[in-house]
């Protein structure tokens, strides 16, 4: 079995760097901590969310640097909005300013934005961008998923509501056809950071054989070298989805 281990310049003392093959075509992250990096601080929960943008950037750039072709982050879900007012007008707007970048860098970065959530809740530009921004994207290879106003259980809810009203036979495929994230293979792995250990209904379907990785590293501290030590664990496990393994 071949081991990815790509390395870099190894006369500068860098560490190895990974790589992957189509055994981890999709990595989910659950980012948390956040609000315990500002607090840690002593600043507002808002510096967390500012700070958790900008390892939200270097983290899907990097996992695409090591050729991981679809990566899923839950930014916000159904039940964050039971927050305080000011910490969710920040978090949306810091989510809306990335939207608009992501537009303006396209070209650049070469993303197919998909989002995972209902959007009519958001104030009508924001979105516009987003529908916009899945639009025009579409034709990229790289996916990245962005779980916003996301709920699982809503997302089954739903599914289940549009196939009886379609009248379509009711299976599998066809649900997971009707979820957000229909056409795309379920995430071989999803990290969660900040020590916490539970999925806090995201992809409660999809995760149902997914490889589960937990790091006490807080989202904001989130270095390329917590991604290489999740994709090694990763790489150290045995996938059996329910069979044994042939001697
Ligand atoms: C994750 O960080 C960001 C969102 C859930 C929007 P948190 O804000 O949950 O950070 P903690 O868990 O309070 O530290
Ligand atoms: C999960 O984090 C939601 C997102 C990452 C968007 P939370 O911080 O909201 O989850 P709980 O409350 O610890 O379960
Ligand atoms: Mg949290």
């Amino acid at each position: 079995m071949p081991l990815l281990f790509k390395k870099n310049d190894s006369s500068k003392g860098e560490p190895a760097r990974v790589a992957v093959d189509d055994r981890l075509r999709h990595i989910a992250f659950i980012l948390d901590g956040n609000g315990r990096w500002a607090k840690k601080r002593g600043l507002p929960r808002e510096y967390g969310h500012s700070e958790g943008a900008q390892t939200f950037k270097r983290i899907v750039r990097y996992c695409g640097d090591i050729g991981i072709k679809i990566v899923t982050v839950y930014a916000f879900s159904t039940e964050n909005w039971s927050r305080p007012k000011n910490e969710v007008d920040r978090i949306v707007s810091l989510l809306d300013e990335y939207i608009a970048g992501a537009e303006r860098e396209l070209e650049e970065n070469k993303i197919r934005y998909t989002f995972l959530g209902d959007k009519s809740v958001f104030a009508a530009p924001m979105a516009e961008r987003m529908t916009r921004l899945e639009q025009i994207s579409s034709g990229y290879e790289l996916r990245l998923n962005i779980a916003l106003n996301y709920g699982s259980r809503a997302e089954i809810v739903r599914a289940c509501r549009e196939l009886a009203e379609s009248g379509e036979e009711i299976n599998e495929r066809t649900l997971s056809d009707h979820l957000y994230t229909a056409g795309c293979p379920d995430p071989d792995l999803i990290v969660r950071t900040a020590n916490e250990r539970r999925l806090s209904n995201f992809l409660l379907w999809q995760a149902a054989y997914s490889e589960l990785y937990f790091t006490p590293t807080l989202w904001p501290d989130m270095q390329p070298a917590d991604v290489d030590a999740a994709v090694r664990d990763f790489y150290a496990r045995e996938r059996r989805f329910g069979g044994v393994t042939p001697k």
